[in-house]
Protein backbone atom coordinates (compact mmCIF):
# COMPACT_ATOMS: atom_id res chain seq x y z
CA UNK A 1 0.00 0.00 0.00
CA UNK A 2 1.19 3.52 -1.04
CA UNK A 3 0.84 5.91 1.86
CA UNK A 4 0.44 9.67 1.31
CA UNK A 5 3.65 11.06 3.34
CA UNK A 6 2.45 14.41 3.76
CA UNK A 7 -0.27 13.06 6.64
CA UNK A 8 0.88 12.38 9.99
CA UNK A 9 -0.60 9.58 10.19
CA UNK A 10 1.38 8.13 7.45
CA UNK A 11 4.45 9.12 9.68
CA UNK A 12 3.47 7.05 12.64
CA UNK A 13 1.81 3.94 10.76
CA UNK A 14 5.41 4.04 9.06
CA UNK A 15 7.01 4.39 12.56
CA UNK A 16 5.21 1.19 13.97
CA UNK A 17 5.71 -1.17 11.29
CA UNK A 18 9.67 -0.33 11.38
CA UNK A 19 9.35 -1.21 15.34
CA UNK A 20 7.15 -3.97 14.96
CA UNK A 21 10.10 -5.19 12.72
CA UNK A 22 8.25 -4.97 9.22
CA UNK A 23 9.94 -3.43 6.35
CA UNK A 24 8.54 0.37 4.71
CA UNK A 25 9.45 2.11 1.65
CA UNK A 26 10.31 5.30 2.31
CA UNK A 27 11.42 8.64 0.25
CA UNK A 28 14.87 10.06 0.75
CA UNK A 29 16.27 13.24 -0.92
CA UNK A 30 18.66 10.88 -3.06
CA UNK A 31 16.33 7.68 -3.77
CA UNK A 32 13.80 5.51 -2.34
CA UNK A 33 15.42 3.20 0.41
CA UNK A 34 13.72 0.13 2.05
CA UNK A 35 13.95 0.10 5.42
CA UNK A 36 13.64 -1.53 8.66
CA UNK A 37 15.35 -1.24 12.06
CA UNK A 38 18.69 -1.80 12.08
CA UNK A 39 19.46 -3.25 15.56
CA UNK A 40 16.76 -5.65 14.35
CA UNK A 41 18.33 -9.07 13.09
CA UNK A 42 15.56 -10.31 11.51
CA UNK A 43 14.18 -7.14 10.17
CA UNK A 44 17.27 -6.76 8.37
CA UNK A 45 17.55 -10.09 6.94
CA UNK A 46 14.08 -9.89 5.40
CA UNK A 47 16.01 -6.69 3.45
CA UNK A 48 18.30 -8.91 2.38
CA UNK A 49 15.89 -11.52 1.07
CA UNK A 50 13.40 -9.46 -0.57
CA UNK A 51 15.87 -7.69 -2.59
CA UNK A 52 18.26 -10.80 -3.46
CA UNK A 53 20.73 -9.11 -1.71
CA UNK A 54 23.87 -11.12 -0.48
CA UNK A 55 23.90 -10.96 3.38
CA UNK A 56 27.83 -9.78 3.28
CA UNK A 57 26.80 -6.41 1.23
CA UNK A 58 26.31 -3.87 4.21
CA UNK A 59 23.73 -1.17 4.28
CA UNK A 60 23.39 2.11 5.06
CA UNK A 61 22.31 3.08 8.69
CA UNK A 62 19.75 6.39 8.09
CA UNK A 63 20.03 8.42 11.36
CA UNK A 64 18.98 12.08 12.47
CA UNK A 65 21.92 13.51 13.62
CA UNK A 66 25.69 13.37 14.63
CA UNK A 67 24.33 12.29 18.47
CA UNK A 68 22.19 9.33 16.74
CA UNK A 69 25.17 8.20 14.85
CA UNK A 70 27.42 7.65 18.15
CA UNK A 71 24.89 4.83 19.02
CA UNK A 72 26.39 2.87 15.85
CA UNK A 73 29.66 4.15 15.51
CA UNK A 74 32.37 3.97 17.66
CA UNK A 75 34.57 6.82 17.12
CA UNK A 76 33.75 9.92 14.30
CA UNK A 77 37.08 11.44 13.01
CA UNK A 78 37.71 15.03 13.04
CA UNK A 79 37.60 15.36 9.40
CA UNK A 80 34.65 13.32 9.43
CA UNK A 81 33.00 15.53 11.18
CA UNK A 82 34.18 18.32 9.11
CA UNK A 83 32.36 16.48 6.81
CA UNK A 84 29.30 16.40 8.65
CA UNK A 85 29.37 19.80 9.39
CA UNK A 86 28.89 21.02 5.99
CA UNK A 87 26.84 17.60 4.60
CA UNK A 88 24.43 17.00 6.81
CA UNK A 89 21.38 16.60 6.47
CA UNK A 90 22.18 15.36 2.53
CA UNK A 91 23.26 13.06 0.41
CA UNK A 92 26.81 11.97 2.01
CA UNK A 93 26.85 8.79 3.27
CA UNK A 94 30.45 7.54 6.15
CA UNK A 95 31.86 4.58 6.83
CA UNK A 96 32.88 4.47 10.50
CA UNK A 97 34.08 2.22 12.92
CA UNK A 98 31.27 0.60 14.47
CA UNK A 99 30.39 -0.41 18.03
CA UNK A 100 30.95 -3.71 18.89
CA UNK A 101 28.10 -5.94 18.31
CA UNK A 102 25.52 -3.20 17.29
CA UNK A 103 23.66 -3.69 13.85
CA UNK A 104 25.68 -6.26 12.77
CA UNK A 105 23.67 -7.44 10.27
CA UNK A 106 23.03 -4.30 9.02
CA UNK A 107 26.79 -4.38 8.13
CA UNK A 108 27.02 -7.42 6.46
CA UNK A 109 29.45 -8.23 9.25
CA UNK A 110 31.86 -5.37 8.47
CA UNK A 111 33.73 -3.75 12.11
CA UNK A 112 32.61 -0.76 10.17
CA UNK A 113 29.28 0.71 9.30
CA UNK A 114 27.76 3.17 7.02
CA UNK A 115 25.56 6.08 8.57
CA UNK A 116 24.02 8.98 6.51
CA UNK A 117 21.67 11.44 7.89
CA UNK A 118 18.67 11.85 5.04
CA UNK A 119 17.43 15.31 4.19
CA UNK A 120 14.27 14.55 2.91
CA UNK A 121 11.77 16.02 5.47
CA UNK A 122 9.67 12.70 5.07
CA UNK A 123 12.46 10.85 6.15
CA UNK A 124 13.26 12.78 8.92
CA UNK A 125 10.21 12.60 10.42
CA UNK A 126 10.33 8.95 9.94
CA UNK A 127 13.25 9.01 11.50
CA UNK A 128 12.26 10.94 14.60
CA UNK A 129 9.13 8.99 15.31
CA UNK A 130 10.78 5.71 14.86
CA UNK A 131 13.68 6.99 17.79
CA UNK A 132 9.89 8.20 19.64
CA UNK A 133 9.55 4.14 19.62
CA UNK A 134 13.27 3.21 20.40
CA UNK A 135 14.15 2.83 16.78
CA UNK A 136 17.66 4.86 16.28
CA UNK A 137 18.49 4.06 13.04
CA UNK A 138 16.86 2.73 10.04
CA UNK A 139 19.25 0.32 7.70
CA UNK A 140 17.77 1.04 4.03
CA UNK A 141 18.94 0.16 0.60
CA UNK A 142 17.67 1.63 -2.16
CA UNK A 143 14.48 -0.19 -2.42
CA UNK A 144 15.26 -1.73 -5.98
CA UNK A 145 15.56 -5.69 -6.40
CA UNK A 146 19.58 -6.13 -6.72
CA UNK A 147 21.27 -4.90 -9.31
CA UNK A 148 18.35 -2.80 -10.75
CA UNK A 149 17.87 0.50 -11.50
CA UNK A 150 17.56 2.47 -7.90
CA UNK A 151 13.25 4.25 -7.17
CA UNK A 152 13.15 7.54 -7.35
CA UNK A 153 9.09 7.46 -7.01
CA UNK A 154 6.87 5.79 -4.79
CA UNK A 155 5.80 3.85 -8.16
CA UNK A 156 8.90 2.70 -8.63
CA UNK A 157 8.88 0.98 -5.47
CA UNK A 158 5.83 -0.30 -6.38
CA UNK A 159 7.05 -1.87 -9.67
CA UNK A 160 9.67 -3.89 -7.89
CA UNK A 161 8.18 -5.04 -5.00
CA UNK A 162 4.17 -4.72 -5.07
CA UNK A 163 2.35 -4.72 -1.62
CA UNK A 164 5.04 -6.16 -0.30
CA UNK A 165 4.95 -3.32 2.28
CA UNK A 166 4.08 0.26 3.20
CA UNK A 167 5.35 2.58 1.17
CA UNK A 168 5.54 5.92 1.92
CA UNK A 169 5.06 8.67 -1.22
CA UNK A 170 6.94 11.60 -0.74
CA UNK A 171 7.12 12.92 -4.41
CA UNK A 172 9.77 12.14 -6.70
CA UNK A 173 13.18 12.28 -5.18
CA UNK A 174 15.29 15.85 -5.57
CA UNK A 175 18.75 14.48 -6.03
CA UNK A 176 18.15 10.93 -7.98
CA UNK A 177 21.35 8.85 -7.61
CA UNK A 178 22.47 7.86 -4.72
CA UNK A 179 24.58 9.57 -1.85
CA UNK A 180 28.35 9.80 -2.24
CA UNK A 181 30.22 7.26 0.25
CA UNK A 182 33.25 8.50 2.01
CA UNK A 183 35.25 5.86 3.87
CA UNK A 184 36.27 7.33 7.35
CA UNK A 185 38.03 4.43 8.52
CA UNK A 186 41.66 4.30 6.92
CA UNK A 187 43.02 7.77 8.45
CA UNK A 188 42.29 9.60 5.73
CA UNK A 189 39.57 10.28 3.45
CA UNK A 190 38.66 7.78 0.77
CA UNK A 191 35.56 8.22 -1.98
CA UNK A 192 33.63 5.05 -2.32
CA UNK A 193 31.08 6.11 -4.51
CA UNK A 194 30.60 9.40 -6.24
CA UNK A 195 27.39 11.29 -5.96
CA UNK A 196 26.42 14.56 -6.52
CA UNK A 197 28.95 16.15 -4.07
CA UNK A 198 32.08 16.88 -6.32
CA UNK A 199 35.87 15.61 -5.45
CA UNK A 200 36.23 19.58 -4.74
CA UNK A 201 33.40 20.20 -2.49
CA UNK A 202 34.48 17.13 -0.78
CA UNK A 203 37.74 18.12 -0.21
CA UNK A 204 37.52 21.55 0.45
CA UNK A 205 34.79 20.52 3.64
CA UNK A 206 36.77 18.15 5.00
CA UNK A 207 40.26 20.26 5.02
CA UNK A 208 42.16 17.80 2.99
CA UNK A 209 42.46 16.08 -0.41
CA UNK A 210 39.90 13.22 -0.83
CA UNK A 211 41.70 9.85 -1.91
CA UNK A 212 39.99 8.04 -5.25
CA UNK A 213 40.32 4.12 -3.99
CA UNK A 214 42.81 3.80 -7.06
CA UNK A 215 45.15 6.60 -5.15
CA UNK A 216 45.60 4.44 -1.81
CA UNK A 217 49.12 2.33 -2.37
CA UNK A 218 50.18 2.05 1.22
CA UNK A 219 48.82 -1.19 2.76
CA UNK A 220 48.13 0.74 5.91
CA UNK A 221 45.22 1.86 3.74
CA UNK A 222 44.30 -0.99 2.40
CA UNK A 223 40.65 -1.45 1.51
CA UNK A 224 37.64 -2.53 3.56
CA UNK A 225 36.39 -6.22 3.30
CA UNK A 226 33.40 -5.56 1.24
CA UNK A 227 34.08 -2.87 -1.80
CA UNK A 228 31.32 0.20 -1.57
CA UNK A 229 30.45 -0.92 -4.95
CA UNK A 230 29.91 -3.06 -7.79
CA UNK A 231 31.22 -3.34 -11.40
CA UNK A 232 27.52 -4.01 -12.90
CA UNK A 233 24.81 -2.20 -11.18
CA UNK A 234 21.88 -0.48 -12.02
CA UNK A 235 20.51 -2.28 -15.38
CA UNK A 236 17.74 -1.47 -17.01
CA UNK A 237 16.52 -4.35 -19.08
CA UNK A 238 17.38 -3.01 -22.31
CA UNK A 239 21.16 -3.47 -22.64
CA UNK A 240 22.93 0.08 -22.31
CA UNK A 241 25.61 1.65 -24.49
CA UNK A 242 27.44 4.78 -23.69
CA UNK A 243 28.71 6.36 -26.44
CA UNK A 244 30.01 9.98 -27.92
CA UNK A 245 27.52 12.23 -30.78
CA UNK A 246 29.72 10.95 -33.40
CA UNK A 247 29.32 6.56 -32.66
CA UNK A 248 25.97 7.20 -32.08
CA UNK A 249 25.14 9.04 -35.34
CA UNK A 250 27.25 6.43 -37.30
CA UNK A 251 25.52 3.34 -35.06
CA UNK A 252 21.83 4.80 -36.53
CA UNK A 253 22.85 5.09 -39.82
CA UNK A 254 23.79 1.26 -39.77
CA UNK A 255 20.54 0.39 -37.19
CA UNK A 256 18.25 -1.97 -38.97
CA UNK A 257 15.04 -0.56 -39.97
CA UNK A 258 12.09 -0.99 -36.89
CA UNK A 259 14.97 -2.15 -34.62
CA UNK A 260 13.42 -0.69 -31.30
CA UNK A 261 16.21 1.82 -29.74
CA UNK A 262 16.29 4.54 -26.61
CA UNK A 263 18.49 7.29 -26.80
CA UNK A 264 19.07 9.74 -24.80
CA UNK A 265 21.42 12.73 -25.85
CA UNK A 266 22.02 16.07 -25.34
CA UNK A 267 20.84 17.22 -28.72
CA UNK A 268 18.97 15.60 -31.67
CA UNK A 269 21.20 13.43 -33.86
CA UNK A 270 21.61 14.43 -37.60
CA UNK A 271 20.74 10.67 -38.76
CA UNK A 272 17.30 11.21 -36.72
CA UNK A 273 15.39 12.69 -39.18
CA UNK A 274 11.61 12.43 -38.08
CA UNK A 275 12.52 14.43 -34.93
CA UNK A 276 11.79 13.29 -31.10
CA UNK A 277 10.38 9.73 -30.56
CA UNK A 278 9.26 8.16 -33.89
CA UNK A 279 7.13 4.70 -33.17
CA UNK A 280 7.12 3.51 -37.04
CA UNK A 281 11.31 3.83 -36.94
CA UNK A 282 11.38 2.15 -33.75
CA UNK A 283 13.54 5.32 -32.28
CA UNK A 284 12.44 7.34 -28.87
CA UNK A 285 14.69 9.94 -28.35
CA UNK A 286 14.17 11.83 -25.39
CA UNK A 287 16.81 14.87 -24.47
CA UNK A 288 19.51 14.53 -22.09
CA UNK A 289 19.79 17.45 -19.79
CA UNK A 290 23.28 19.53 -20.12
CA UNK A 291 23.57 20.25 -15.98
CA UNK A 292 24.60 17.51 -14.37
CA UNK A 293 22.65 18.05 -11.24
CA UNK A 294 19.52 17.90 -13.68
CA UNK A 295 20.83 14.72 -15.10
CA UNK A 296 20.97 12.98 -12.25
CA UNK A 297 17.36 14.14 -10.91
CA UNK A 298 16.20 12.53 -13.97
CA UNK A 299 18.65 9.46 -14.76
CA UNK A 300 16.95 6.88 -12.88
CA UNK A 301 13.31 7.62 -14.21
CA UNK A 302 14.96 8.08 -17.64
CA UNK A 303 15.95 4.48 -18.04
CA UNK A 304 13.10 3.15 -16.38
CA UNK A 305 10.71 4.85 -19.02
CA UNK A 306 12.81 3.27 -22.08
CA UNK A 307 12.58 -0.15 -20.38
CA UNK A 308 8.30 0.18 -20.25
CA UNK A 309 8.63 1.25 -23.83
CA UNK A 310 10.03 -2.08 -24.65
CA UNK A 311 13.32 -0.96 -26.71
CA UNK A 312 15.89 -3.33 -27.16
CA UNK A 313 18.74 -1.07 -26.75
CA UNK A 314 19.65 2.71 -24.92
CA UNK A 315 22.21 4.91 -26.24
CA UNK A 316 23.10 7.29 -23.94
CA UNK A 317 25.67 10.10 -24.83
CA UNK A 318 28.82 9.98 -22.59
CA UNK A 319 28.85 13.02 -20.09
CA UNK A 320 31.38 15.49 -19.91
CA UNK A 321 34.37 14.21 -18.17
CA UNK A 322 34.43 17.37 -14.83
CA UNK A 323 33.87 16.03 -12.31
CA UNK A 324 30.43 17.38 -11.54
CA UNK A 325 29.57 14.47 -13.66
CA UNK A 326 31.28 12.09 -11.78
CA UNK A 327 28.50 10.33 -10.02
CA UNK A 328 25.91 10.42 -13.53
CA UNK A 329 28.64 8.70 -15.22
CA UNK A 330 29.66 6.09 -12.51
CA UNK A 331 26.02 4.95 -12.49
CA UNK A 332 26.08 4.74 -16.21
CA UNK A 333 29.55 2.74 -16.91
CA UNK A 334 28.05 0.13 -14.30
CA UNK A 335 24.51 -0.04 -16.09
CA UNK A 336 26.56 -0.51 -19.51
CA UNK A 337 28.32 -3.42 -17.84
CA UNK A 338 25.87 -4.69 -16.41
CA UNK A 339 24.20 -5.24 -19.39
CA UNK A 340 27.39 -7.34 -21.27
O1 LIG B 1 21.47 7.50 -1.19
C1 LIG B 1 21.68 6.42 -0.64
O2 LIG B 1 22.75 6.16 -0.08
C2 LIG B 1 20.54 5.40 -0.66
C3 LIG B 1 19.36 5.95 0.14
C4 LIG B 1 18.25 4.98 0.32
O3 LIG B 1 19.82 6.43 1.37
N1 LIG B 1 20.96 4.14 -0.15
C5 LIG B 1 21.78 3.31 -0.83
O4 LIG B 1 22.01 2.11 -0.23
O5 LIG B 1 22.25 3.59 -1.90
P1 LIG B 1 22.60 0.83 -0.98
O6 LIG B 1 22.46 -0.28 -0.01
O7 LIG B 1 21.92 0.62 -2.27
O8 LIG B 1 24.09 1.16 -1.12
C6 LIG B 1 24.91 1.05 0.00
C7 LIG B 1 26.34 1.07 -0.39
C8 LIG B 1 26.75 -0.29 -0.87
O9 LIG B 1 27.45 -0.18 -2.08
C9 LIG B 1 27.63 -0.80 0.26
O10 LIG B 1 28.62 -1.64 -0.18
C10 LIG B 1 28.17 0.49 0.87
O11 LIG B 1 27.11 1.39 0.76
N2 LIG B 1 28.44 0.32 2.30
C11 LIG B 1 27.57 0.36 3.33
N3 LIG B 1 28.18 0.07 4.50
C12 LIG B 1 29.48 -0.13 4.21
C13 LIG B 1 30.65 -0.48 4.97
N4 LIG B 1 30.57 -0.67 6.28
N5 LIG B 1 31.81 -0.60 4.32
C14 LIG B 1 31.90 -0.42 2.98
N6 LIG B 1 30.84 -0.11 2.20
C15 LIG B 1 29.66 0.04 2.80
MG1 LIG C 1 21.43 0.27 -4.34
Amino acid sequence: MVLDGQSSQSIALAAQAVQRGDLIGLPTETVYGLAADACNTQAVAKIFSIKGRPSDHPLIVHVTDIDSAERFASEIPDFAKRLIDAFWPGPLTLILPRIANVATNAAGGQNSVGIRCPSHPIARQILLAAQDVGVWGLAAPSANKFGRISPTTAAHVREEFGDAFLIVDGGACDVGIESAIVDCTRGQPVLLRPGVLTLEQLSSACGERVLLEGEILTKALSAPKASGTLAAHYAPFAKLFLMNKQEMEQKLAQRKEGFPIGIWSMAPLNAQSQGPSDKKSGISWQEMPGDPVLCAHALFAQLRSFDSLGVKQIWVESPPSESAWEGVHDRLRRAETAGR
